[in-house]
């Protein structure tokens, strides 16, 4: 954890304006003394995404997402708030000092250095593809493969030659502890003789960039018969694969003026695509997508097209990738491409127009489940129609209620078939559902707004200390986050405290921006809007707070209690006695 120093972070935020930049992500249009849009983090129609330049802040009446303008570019960027600050700050072009590091996230090394020791390594690897003698076959592959020079060099692809020891030995000229940085970057691995050597050997290699651009890791494809054909990275503080998309720095803008993105099995299926003016393109690291990828890509894109070849979509429909897509509400669309291509072949072969035209065949993903439950089981038997209604049902079982899933429900016309067959009510259709809802997603739904969930005690705490930091000191005095039953709010209270105590400066965007890696930046928005909405502040803190010890005396008492009846059990009448004594006293 770092942090920056509270002067800073309101310097930053003072030379940011937020319609400003907010116009550079989505087109705003003025209404009255606010700025509109359509939302970029859910899926609507009419605009109900709000940019108020008075206040500096976005808010979204549709899903709730809202924020400063560190927020924004956490969430649009996927950017730690450390991170936001250093951009916002760069692009404002305000000189900022290092936050500090507390602890050993990195074993000592900051994510700075991890990063430039990324960028050296990737300018290495592109004098070795480029103007190395041992970079002709890394060469020879891309022209075989039809991808141009210019479309890797703007990917910035490159050469890792066949020695054990290319960046070891490099680094060591630099500096003492260089290598370390590498192993930390996961570019150079450590023998069981403690000896270090290049993680990547005869590879060509493809720089994995941030939303940013920014290199944090690497993929090598197999020039030679060694070692598996693609190798990755490992996990570092840099790179999260759950989150990380080939090709994202460079596809946002088109994604975001298209509102659609091509989600593709790989890197040179993302090259092939640029190379075809098919900007919006992207791909997953040989991971499955997850639960951060949907998100990741509702952000940019309305409509989300997963390519895949033939073979492949039929295999991966039972994944848990499509029910991601399902659970997140994305609007994603299966693309297959004719038999034996891949998506980098079909591209150069068919061209731009012929890759767009295969978007009129793409199937909406439920629509491809259905058609998929039909075929593999055989419906002109009763068990098969069965199982085939059930299959379909879990997936709309999948969609969080609402009226996706009721559309699903009711205009779905296999399923309609499948329940007349079958003899199945309306009813029995819903019972049926809410059984497999009952087990639930199988990854819960972060993100989402919950704060109507929260018990109203403790949501007017907060509201309170965000509009009247002044009175913190006092709500500090009689509780604690702990006393909370909402896990989110204990943690929005535990920062209002950490900031109050720490750096005295209680303010919502540096809260919201320390929780927006959380997720919980809208949630401290919109308690702070509403909180400065009423009066009333000291009657109100004095309220929830006597609501709040009531409820842990409660608590402690009922706990008491158990406990006492337990000692009585065992029969331990020394123990059972100041048991009753605390419990006469809580009385
Ligand atoms: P492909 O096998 O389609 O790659 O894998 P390719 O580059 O098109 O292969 P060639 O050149 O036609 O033979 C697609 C993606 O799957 C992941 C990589 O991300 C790759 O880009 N992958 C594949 C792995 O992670 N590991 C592997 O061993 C293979
Ligand atoms: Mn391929």
């Amino acid at each position: 954890m770092t942090r920056f120093s509270p002067e800073t972070i309101t310097a930053v935020e003072q030379a940011t304006d937020i319609v400003s930049l907010i116009s550079e992500y989505i087109p705003l249009k003025r209404s009255g003394k606010d700025f509109k849009a359509l939302c970029p983090f859910h899926n609507e129609k009419t605009p109900s995404f709000h940019v108020s330049p008075s206040k500096q802040i976005f808010k979204c009446f549709g899903c709730g997402e809202g924020g400063n303008c560190f927020g924004w570019v956490m969430s649009m960027d996927k950017l730690s708030f450390v991170e936001a600050v250093e951009m916002l700050a760069e692009r404002a072009g305000i000189k900022i000092e290092k936050p500090a590091a507390r602890g050993g996230a990195s074993g000592g090394i900051d994510n700075e250095r991890l990063l430039r020791a990324c960028e050296w390594a990737a300018a290495e690897y592109e004098k070795y593809l480029w103007d190395d003698p041992c970079g002709a076959a890394a060469r020879e592959y891309l022209a075989g493969r039809g991808l141009d020079e210019s479309v890797a060099r703007r990917f910035r692809l490159g050469f890792a030659p066949a020695s054990r020891d290319t960046l070891v030995r490099g680094a060591g000229r630099r500096s003492k502890d260089a290598a370390d940085v590498l192993e930390r970057a996961g570019l150079v691995s450590r023998g069981s003789g403690g000896d270090l050597y290049d993680r990547f050997r005869a590879r060509l290699i493809f720089p994995i960039c941030d939303a940013r651009g920014r290199v944090i890791a690497f993929g090598g494809r197999a020039l030679g018969d060694d070692g598996p054909k693609y190798l990755n990275s490992p996990e570092t503080p840099l790179f999260n694969k759950g989150i990380s998309l080939y090709g994202v720095h460079l596809a946002k803008q088109a994604a975001l003026q298209s509102r659609e993105i091509f989600v593709m099995e790989g890197y040179t299926d993302v090259l092939a695509a640029f190379q075809k003016g098919v900007e919006n393109a992207v791909a997953t690291l040989g991971t499955a997508l997850s639960a951060g990828h949907a998100r990741l890509l509702r952000r940019y894109a309305e409509k989300v097209y997963l390519v895949y070849d033939a073979d492949f979509a039929g295999e991966k429909a039972s994944d848990r990738g499509l029910d991601i897509f399902l659970e997140e509400e994305v609007d994603a669309h299966i693309l297959s491409l004719p038999e034996g291509f891949d998506p980098c072949d079909y591209l150069l072969k068919s061209g731009t127009e012929g890759f767009l035209r295969l978007r009129e065949n793409a199937q909406e993903i439920f629509e491809f489940k259905v058609a998929l439950a039909s075929r593999r089981h055989d419906l002109a038997t009763v068990a098969g129609a069965s199982r085939a209604l059930d299959e379909i049902l879990s997936a709309v079982a999948r969609v969080p209620p609402g009226a996706r899933q009721d559309l699903y429900m009711a205009r779905n016309e296999v399923l309609r078939a499948l329940a007349e067959r079958l003899g199945a009510s309306e009813r029995s259709l819903r019972d049926r559902l809410r059984k497999l809802k009952s087990r639930g997603p199988s990854e819960p739904h972060e993100g989402r707004s919950v704060a109507a969930e929260h018990p109203p005690e403790e949501k007017w705490l907060l509201e309170t200390l965000l509009a009247r930091p002044d009175l913190v000191e006092k709500a500090a005095a009689a509780i604690g986050p702990e006393d909370l039953t909402s896990r989110d709010l204990a943690a929005v209270l535990e920062e209002v405290y950490r900031c109050a105590v720490g750096t005295g400066d209680v303010r919502t965007s540096s809260i919201a921006g320390a929780l927006a890696e959380a997720g919980l930046g809208s949630l401290v928005v919109s308690l702070a809007e509403s909180g400065a909405e009423v009066g009333g502040h000291e009657r109100r803190l004095a309220d929830c707070t006597a609501r709040i010890r009531k409820r842990r005396q409660r608590r402690e008492l009922s706990e008491l209690r158990e406990r006492l009846l337990e000692q009585s059990r065992q029969g331990d009448r020394e123990a059972e006695n100041e048991l009753l004594r605390q419990f006469q006293k809580g009385l």
